[in-house]
């Protein structure tokens, strides 16, 4: 298996270019199987999980295809075309290895009028239910069975009638899979308490260039009146903002300066005003977002919330920029109920936390120290870049098939602005 190797110490300095965002992208692949016509899809990053997504469109009859990238280019032009629907079965075997296959079932029921997709199961941050996605559909209309670790969907006579539905907690992927189902219902679907992250709009806005009719998009109350069908279309994902997030935290605790280019300043509120509150300059001139930090960092209190608030997704990677703060910081998980995952490779690296319930006190320390460490989930892995890159020695990142999922060349990307970065293959 690879692993990263970092030699801390250097002060990052340059620019980076942000990769279309994974969260988007795994939301906008499944919009294919809502129609017969080709959906072309933009700057798509070059990642593990697009790639795992691309293959299980494959299973269902998808066509899909690859254009023109050069190994150099960022951004992949894909084709997708489900002239005809083949199987509306998602198996066990691809769901469990990535959890956002469960996005296939709410386009599945509405273009085939049933779905049949395996229940994820847990990953290392949480249990996941898909309780709310299904609340949704049943609320447009649905029946659902759940049997043998399968969930089944069926649309009375093929099609949802449509319906109301208000999520007690806010919840990306329920919101997706209900918007998508509802977008080719017979009648109107209103999902009340809605999701309000970027990647949502980013779906609502490739639906209704698909043809869907979405009011209230970006707000918490989405009205979407079902069409009888869609039409295909092509359409650019947006730049991920975590990706963008966790470079910026990697500039500062190298005390460097950054240029995120092709980050979108206006979805990134919560993560510049931590980062400004830690003494971190940030600045948006012609198009450009600069990270620079000169001075100490100052410590933080952030408790996670749904967008606009500070992004669960966002967690790890201030925890390991603020193990180098002068003085306590407060983080608080409310989103996931075991996403400290991190937590004992940075105390490995001689960081000083202390876990709580949901919260966990961060203390600063004047120096971190590389050690081999190993990752367990996507962002987890990245906080542990983060902390390697301001280490003294080597750090061994190992498990980096986590990174590979979420982090479009990683290493290419932080060697380029003067980390002391490689990956080799630890046999
Ligand atoms: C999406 O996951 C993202 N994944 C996650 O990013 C992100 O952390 C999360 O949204 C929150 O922003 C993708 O978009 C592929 P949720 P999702 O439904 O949709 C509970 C990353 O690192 N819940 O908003 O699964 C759930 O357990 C990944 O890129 C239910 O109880 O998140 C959690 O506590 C990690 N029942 C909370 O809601 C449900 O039916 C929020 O989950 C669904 C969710």
């Amino acid at each position: 298996m690879d692993r990263i190797l970092i030699r801390g110490g250097n002060k990052l300095s340059g620019r980076i270019h942000i990769s279309g965002a994974k969260n988007a992208a795994l939301t906008l692949m499944p919009c294919a199987l809502l129609t017969d016509e080709p959906l072309t899809l933009r700057n798509l990053p070059r990642l593990a999980d697009v790639d795992s997504f691309g293959h299980l469109l494959n299973q269902l009859g998808v066509s899909t295809q690859i254009e023109g990238a050069r190994p150099e280019d960022f951004g992949r032009v894909m084709t997708m075309r489900a002239a005809r629907v083949t199987s509306t079965m998602a198996p066990y075997d691809i769901v469990r290895k990535m959890r956002a296959s469960i996005l296939v079932l709410g386009p599945l029921l509405a273009r085939m009028g049933e779905a049949t997709v395996s229940l994820p199961g847990g990953c290392a941050i949480g249990t996941r239910p898909i309780d709310l996605h299904l609340k949704a559909l049943e609320a447009f209309g649905a029946e659902i069975e759940i049997t043998h670790g399968y969930v089944k969907v069926k649309a009375p006579n093929g099609r949802l009638p449509g319906g109301r539905v208000r999520f007690p907690v806010v919840s990306v992927g329920a919101t997706e899979n209900a918007l998508m189902a509802a977008a080719l219902a017979k009648g109107t679907c209103v999902i009340e308490n809605a999701a309000r992250e970027p990647e949502i709009v980013d779906l609502c806005r490739c639906l209704v260039a698909m043809g869907a009719r979405i009011d209230g998009i970006g707000t918490e109350t989405l009205t979407i009146e079902g069409r009888d069908r869609l039409h295909g279309a092509t359409y650019a994902v947006m730049p991920d903002r975590i990706e963008a997030g966790s470079y910026a935290c990697a500039a500062a605790i190298t005390g460097g300066s950054v240029d995120l280019v092709g980050a979108d300043y206006d979805e990134m509120g919560a993560t510049f005003d931590a980062l400004r509150e830690a003494g971190v300059t940030v600045t948006h001139e012609h198009g450009v977002v600069r990270v620079s930090a000169t001075g100490p960092l100052a410590p933080l209190t952030l408790s996670t919330a749904p967008y606009p608030g500070f992004a669960t997704d966002m967690q790890a990677q201030f925890m390991a920029m603020l193990c180098k703060a002068e003085g306590a910081s407060m983080l608080t998980e409310t989103i996931f109920e075991n996403r400290y995952m991190h937590v004992p490779e940075l105390a490995r690296m001689g960081a000083d936390i202390t876990v709580t319930g949901r919260s966990a006190l961060v203390r600063g320390v004047p120096v971190l120290t590389g050690a081999p460490v190993m990752a367990t989930d996507l962002r987890a892995s990245m906080s542990l870049i983060i902390a390697g890159l301001a280490a003294e020695g080597e750090t061994q990142v190992q498990r980096v098939y986590h990174l590979d999922r979420g982090y479009e060349r990683l290493e290419e990307k932080l060697a380029a602005v003067g980390a002391d970065i490689e990956r080799d293959s630890d046999g």
